[in-house]
């Protein structure tokens, strides 16, 4: 069996979802349940005995050593992290508390019980821990793409904590001889997205005629991949990756945000029209930058693909169509998750009518 963390988000959510579906091993989850995390991302899961949900801290040093001792997985893949830059801005200490210290006891809890395995055991585990690529800092036009050697340079709370997760990662591996793999990805996309985000929230946005708020001049570069692409390459990883290896994850779709937002305009102008009959990117609205706003993000891929023959399934428009037929068939889980805190968040970042 394997441990996941943070499988009630978005991207752990979906890779549970994956990993019962193609696979017998069985799966705990274990999630604070922020409110990131959202247990009815998993409702098909229910009386499913290969998903047992755990809600627990994965600084909880106690909790995460008794759940290995008694269920001896094979594998920890660690997806529970704070991952909002704009909510790291208003407030840090969460992202140092989740992504450094919990990284920190979840790895000492892991290290415990790696030390007691048989050596049989210690050679087939695997901690496979999700990272992002925001910890190389931005590009500027025209340099290449992210590759594993590039230099750590964050420049939010949320990527500086990122990065310093990685290197306790790294470090645990080069120290304790640890079976670490880290994977750092591009910005994710698709089904259960929380809509505090750009793509899922200009969705909900559009469809609730309310203004859909481009960053400063939008044309900061994002490189896209379809959520389900990222979940096949963790897979992949974690079945033939090298220990101590990381592994860049990307889909070599560069888009700046507004021809992001102009895509899913077009597209819920097609499959969702509005009743006054007008488009969708009339509700485009400018707002202040984000402070400190990377320009630039963009993966290469190279490695994952000669080495573990890992390429994405999705291409952008088939991505992006998949999503918004999601959103649209999926109202109802749209609706439950934007009640309460989130319109605190909404209002409190934002301001009043967005
Ligand atoms: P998310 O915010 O949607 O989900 C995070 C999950 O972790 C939630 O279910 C939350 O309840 C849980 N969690 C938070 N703190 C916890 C704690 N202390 N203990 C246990 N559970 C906790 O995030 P996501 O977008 O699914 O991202 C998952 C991982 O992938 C993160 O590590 C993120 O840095 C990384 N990542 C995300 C993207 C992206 O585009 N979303 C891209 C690259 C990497
Ligand atoms: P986001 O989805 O928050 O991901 P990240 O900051 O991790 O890349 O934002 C994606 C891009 O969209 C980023 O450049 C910020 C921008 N953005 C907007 O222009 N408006 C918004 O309301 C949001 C949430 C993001």
């Amino acid at each position: 069996m394997i441990l996941v963390t943070g499988g009630a988000g978005f991207i752990g959510s979906n890779f549970v979802l994956d990993w019962l579906a193609q696979s017998d091993e069985s799966v705990i989850n274990l999630d604070k349940l922020t409110y990131a995390g959202n247990l009815e991302n998993l409702a098909s899961m229910a009386g499913n005995p290969g998903h047992r949900f755990v809600k627990g801290d994965i600084a909880d040093l106690d909790l995460v050593s008794q759940l290995l001792a008694a269920n001896r997985p094979r594998a920890v893949i660690n997806f529970a992290a704070e991952s909002h830059v704009d909510r790291s801005i208003h407030g840090p200490e969460d992202f140092i508390q989740t992504n450094i210290v919990g990284t920190f006891h979840l790895l000492e809890a892991v290290r415990a019980y790696w030390n007691a395995l048989d050596e049989t055991d210690q050679a087939a585990f695997r901690l496979l821990h999700v990272s992002t690529d925001e910890v190389y800092g931005s590009l500027q036009a025209g340099e290449p793409a992210f590759r594993e050697d590039r230099r750590y340079e964050p420049n939010s709370p949320y990527s500086a904590s990122k990065a310093a997760s990685d290197h306790l990662v790294r470090a645990y591996h080069h120290t304790y001889d640890l079976p670490v793999l880290t994977t750092n990805c591009s910005n994710n996309y698709g089904p259960y997205h929380f809509p505090e985000k750009l793509i899922p929230l200009v969705i909900h946005n559009a469809l609730a005629g309310q203004p859909l708020p481009i960053y400063g001049d939008g044309q900061q570069i994002r490189d896209w991949l379809y959520v389900k692409d990222h979940c096949s390459a963790i897979r992949r990883v974690l079945e033939a990756g090298r220990a101590g290896e990381t592994y860049n994850i990307g889909g070599c779709n560069e888009k700046p945000n507004l021809e992001v937002v102009h895509t899913l305009c077009a597209l819920l102008d097609e499959l969702k029209p509005r009743a006054d009959g007008k488009p969708y990117r009339e509700q485009i609205t400018y707002v202040k930058d984000r402070p400190g706003h990377d320009r630039r993000y963009a993966i290469d891929a190279a490695k994952i693909a000669h080495e573990l023959g890992w390429t994405p399934a999705e291409t952008f428009a088939s991505g992006m169509r998949k999503t918004v037929q999601w959103y649209l068939a999926n109202q109802a889980w749209v609706h439950n998750v934007t009640s309460g805190a989130y319109r605190d968040w909404v209002g409190k970042h934002y301001g009043n009518g967005r």
